[in-house]
């Protein structure tokens, strides 16, 4: 097992990360202050994985939550249910949260959390690859609103993260997939060796070989770590994580929550991003080419939805969380290895890289 430390002070925590550790009462137990605890999953991972994290909370009352899988039930009311069963069997403020699953339950057991009797403990148990490299490190948690993606939620860091790979080889390949695109993006934001590490790993990344999965995750999430230790709540230097999350969660929310994954939509914003870099001269073409073949080798697109307009895009990145006074903000490229955020670019090129034809780059690449 490995072990990483998230670095806040008094909020900070471990990260776990090996093969079975879900059946490591040690990941847990220390964690676990009160007599109650509540498991939150999806009933797609509750018969896969649930049984196994009950087994290693010995002498714990445990109540289990199972909510309907998928983005489109990330919302007010199925939060309250989490609510309804707390309050049914009588969890006090020493009760903790586990969430037992991808980034959606982990979101939103995360804000539960944040806002059950103003605030419990809970442990991160992340089951997806986006979730293990991403969304369970550096506590954001939320909920999304009919009109933007995760409007709604708290800052609110977990006791403990508890990634078990083995987890895994359940996941179906486009979920895989869609974790590799928040992977790449460590490389493309901070870290060119990675991004090397990368191109010569993709395959067995994909082929769920559980060495090159470890690595994957660790250096993923010591990057985020060093991140949110840097800047916990966005102030400034947090917002490189969300390269391609702008023009992504533009996608997403226009087509439907759930109708593309996150990973997906985040990996066609990189391709945007990637090419408004170019547009403004930081990056070259050569080095686009190569980022982009890499999101393709990972079984990603890079095209956005060919029916979304420029007007579709600037409807929903105008209530981006990274807009401050009315100024839109984009995490961008200087070069391969390193972001900005900037809000200093010529309308006209966002226009241009709005309205640019990736399909016709996506056939010239051989997506
Ligand atoms: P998800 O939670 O919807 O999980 C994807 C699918 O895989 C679901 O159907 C789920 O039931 C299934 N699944 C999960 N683990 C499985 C396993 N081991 N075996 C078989 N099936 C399994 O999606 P996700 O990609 O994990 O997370 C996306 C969400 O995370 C989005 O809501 C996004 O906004 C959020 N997110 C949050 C942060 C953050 O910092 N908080 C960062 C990135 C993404
Ligand atoms: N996923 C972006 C962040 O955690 O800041």
């Amino acid at each position: 097992m490995r072990t990483l430390n998230v670095n806040l002070g008094e909020r900070s925590y471990p990260i776990y990360i090996g093969q079975n550790v879900l059946a490591d009462s040690h990941c847990f137990l220390p964690y676990i202050k009160g007599r109650k605890a509540a498991i939150v999953t999806n009933e797609t991972i509750a018969p896969l994985y649930l049984q196994r994290l009950i087994d290693s909370l010995p002498g714990k009352d445990v109540t289990s939550i199972v909510l309907p899988d998928g983005e489109a039930y990330k919302n007010w009311e199925v939060l309250q249910t989490i609510f309804d069963a707390l309050l049914r069997d009588r969890h006090d403020r020493s009760t903790t949260l586990i969430a037992l699953g991808g980034g959606v339950v982990g979101d939103m057991t995360g804000f539960a959390a944040a806002c059950y009797q103003r605030g419990v403990a809970f442990i991160q148990v992340p089951t997806t690859l986006l979730s293990q490299v991403d969304s369970s490190v550096g506590g954001k948690t939320g909920i999304n609103h009919p009109l933007g993606k995760n409007m709604i939620g708290a800052f609110y860091q977990p006791k403990s993260v508890v990634i078990d790979t083995s987890v895994l080889k359940t996941l179906p390949e486009k979920e895989l997939s869609a974790g590799l695109a928040e992977v790449i993006k460590y490389g493309l934001i901070c870290d060119e060796p990675f991004l090397v590490w990368l191109e010569e790993h993709i395959e067995r990344l994909r082929h769920v070989d559980p060495e090159s999965l470890i690595e994957a995750i660790e250096r993923s999430c010591a990057a985020k770590a060093d991140v949110v230790g840097t800047d916990e709540r966005e102030a400034g230097l947090r917002a490189i994580l969300n390269l391609g999350h702008t023009f992504g969660h533009a996608i997403e929310s226009h087509q439907g929550y759930g109708a593309w994954l996150h990973g997906e939509a985040v990996a066609a914003g990189t391709a945007m991003a990637l090419d408004m870099s170019c547009r403004l001269g930081w990056l070259s073409e050569a080095q686009r080419q190569r980022a982009l073949r890499l999101l393709i080798r990972a079984g990603l697109p890079i095209a956005p939805p060919g029916e979304m307009t420029p007007d579709d895009f600037m409807k929903y990145m105008a209530i981006d969380k990274k807009v401050l006074d009315g100024q839109l903000r984009l995490v961008l490229l200087k070069q391969l290895g390193e972001a900005v955020v900037t809000s200093d670019f010529p309308y006209n090129i966002l226009k241009d890289t709005l309205s640019a034809d990736y399909q016709a780059l996506a056939e010239q690449l051989g997506d």
